[in-house]
């Protein structure tokens, strides 16, 4: 019986693994942590991580072929395949510091593995990792070998967060990239007969490692860039009366550039974009190529500014002031459909606000208070840390208040902020939400989920990401 083992039981490793597990039930999966509370949760009726069909997954296969534990090396020993997916946080201090990727955890695992390893094993890199990881951990495992074999491949995820199981069960493609030797491919072979359980082969494309690597953080750059484009338009359309979803549904049929990704938003966030593209900068410049590096810096600084504008645009559009005003935050998810909150615009958002001292008072469904205060005392970088050695909130932040319904965030507000787009945002109450609001009550939308048309015929003054302004804005424009 094939058994894999995988390191790092998150947002990739858990779903992935639990798939793997449904579509081959001749093979065992084990799934490891160093995080004990996080291996507990798996094994309890409230999983970790909110992904839709997730649960059904895991009840399914959960203690007959797929296992959750903190034993970590028992298991890795054990195994044929070990997956790595481990945090790979970006560097606040020393060489490459702001950009490149701290390896600390991907090391401490491949010396674990070199280790504890008797037999041989493939092993695959599964979370982001900057090009040519595989041949740093290529170098510590054959230098610690012992005379074992060890073959490493690449096998970047895709999948997105809220769609993680859909995105798995019908990949647009599996990429696995693997040494150009007859090892290499053998090892590419088997890890390829995994996946052809359920994709069809043509989907299972090969290359060599460095490839494999490099198309990762490419693929998610073009779709970081495809937002700050439509981002950076809808800038230009607010000062020019366009209205850019209709800009974007026509330049989306457009074959060659597809309707997909085209929604203006208060920014992109989730643990993979800005990381993966500081991974691309620093790679560029490290290759003595700045031009290109300045390219990719560009889409970053596209996000940022729209964050930006953002806050500038509610607290120039309230007479210049939030301070003391009760400001409602619909959502602080990266997206609908997770409970993730890594790189979300709305720390953004509100940090900024709160820097005007702005009341806050933030409802998200899937999203705790806990959660929410850790992330607002947060500084850059730390959340990419396993929970238990990230630093503590010192004490919550008193202009913040969580709530668990949207009705309470918006009672005595002066103005509502709608920063994920749950579909829950579409069908409130409006009528009621101002009703129990200061006058004038504003709302302002980061998502493009309202229908303004309505809202403003209930008395609400409306800003929609890159849609024509209300006169009221364009009395009181806001500097960037
Ligand atoms: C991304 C990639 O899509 C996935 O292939 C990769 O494996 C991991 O990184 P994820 O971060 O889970 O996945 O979410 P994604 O759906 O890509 O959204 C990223 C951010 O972009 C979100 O904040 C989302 O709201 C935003 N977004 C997305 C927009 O602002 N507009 C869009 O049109 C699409
Ligand atoms: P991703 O989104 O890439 O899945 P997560 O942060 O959700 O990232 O998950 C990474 C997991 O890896 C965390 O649960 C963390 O505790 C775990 N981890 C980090 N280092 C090790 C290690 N050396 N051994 C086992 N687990 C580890």
């Amino acid at each position: 019986m094939v058994k894999i083992c995988c390191i790092g039981a998150g947002y990739v490793g858990g779903p992935t693994m639990a798939v793997i597990a449904l579509k081959c039930p001749e093979i065992e999966v084990a799934v490891v942590d160093i995080s004990v509370s996080r291996i507990t949760a798996w094994n309890s009726d409230t999983l970790p991580i909110y992904e839709p069909g997730l649960d059904e997954v895991v009840k399914k296969c959960r203690g007959k072929n797929l296992f959750f534990s903190s034993d970590v090396e028992k298991h890795v020993s054990e195994a044929d395949i070990v997956f790595v997916s481990v945090n790979t946080p970006t560097k606040t201090q020393g060489l490459g510091a702001g950009k490149a990727a701290d390896l600390t955890y991907w090391e401490s695992a491949a010396r674990m593995i070199a280790d504890v390893s008797k037999s041989n094993k493939i092993v695959v890199e599964k979370s982001t990792v900057p090009v040519k990881t595989a041949e740093a951990i290529e170098k510590i495992l054959t230098h610690n070998s012992k005379g074992i074999d060890f073959q490493i491949l690449s096998n970047p995820e895709f999948l997105a967060e809220g769609t993680a199981i859909q995105d798995l069960f019908n990949p647009d493609r599996v990429l696995i990239g693997g040494r150009e030797t007859p090892e290499g491919q053998k090892a590419i072979a088997a890890l390829r007969d995994v996946y052809a359980h359920w994709v069809p082969v043509d989907r299972i494309i090969c290359s060599n490692l460095w490839s494999a690597e490099l198309s990762k953080l490419a693929a998610n750059a073009f779709l970081a860039q495809r937002i700050s484009s439509v981002n950076a338009m809808s800038a230009l359309c607010e000062a020019t009366g366009a209205d850019v979803s209709q800009v974007s549904h026509a330049v989306g049929k457009d074959t060659r550039i597809g309707p997909k990704f085209l929604n203006a938003s208060v920014g992109f966030g989730g643990s993979c974009f800005q990381k993966d593209i500081l991974n691309l900068v620093y790679i560029c410049e490290c290759n003595g190529l700045p031009e290109v590096a300045n390219y990719w810096k560009q889409v970053i600084k596209i996000n940022d500014y729209q964050k930006t504008r953002f806050v500038n645009r509610i607290v120039s559009s309230m007479f210049n002031t939030v301070s003391g005003k009760k400001i409602a935050i619909l959502g602080f998810a990266f997206k609908k459909d997770t409970g993730d909150t890594r790189e979300t615009p709305a720390i953004d958002v509100c940090k900024g606000l709160l820097g005007d001292k702005a009341l806050l008072s933030i409802y998200d469904p899937q999203v705790n208070e806990e959660q929410i205060q850790r992330d607002l005392a947060m500084k850059k970088f730390d959340w990419d840390h396993p929970v238990h050695l990230q630093p503590m909130s010192p004490t919550s932040i008193k202009q913040v208040n969580v709530v668990w319904d949207a009705y309470a965030a918006t009672k005595d507000a002066h103005g509502v902020c709608i920063l994920t787009e749950w579909d829950e945002f579409k069908t409130l109450d409006y009528q009621r939400i101002y009703d129990n609001m200061r006058k004038p009550a504003f709302i302002f939308d980061g998502r493009n989920v309202v229908d303004e048309a309505k809202l403003r015929a209930i008395g609400f003054i409306v800003y929609s990401i890159g849609k024509p302004l209300d006169q009221w804005l364009k009395d009181m424009p806001a500097v960037a």
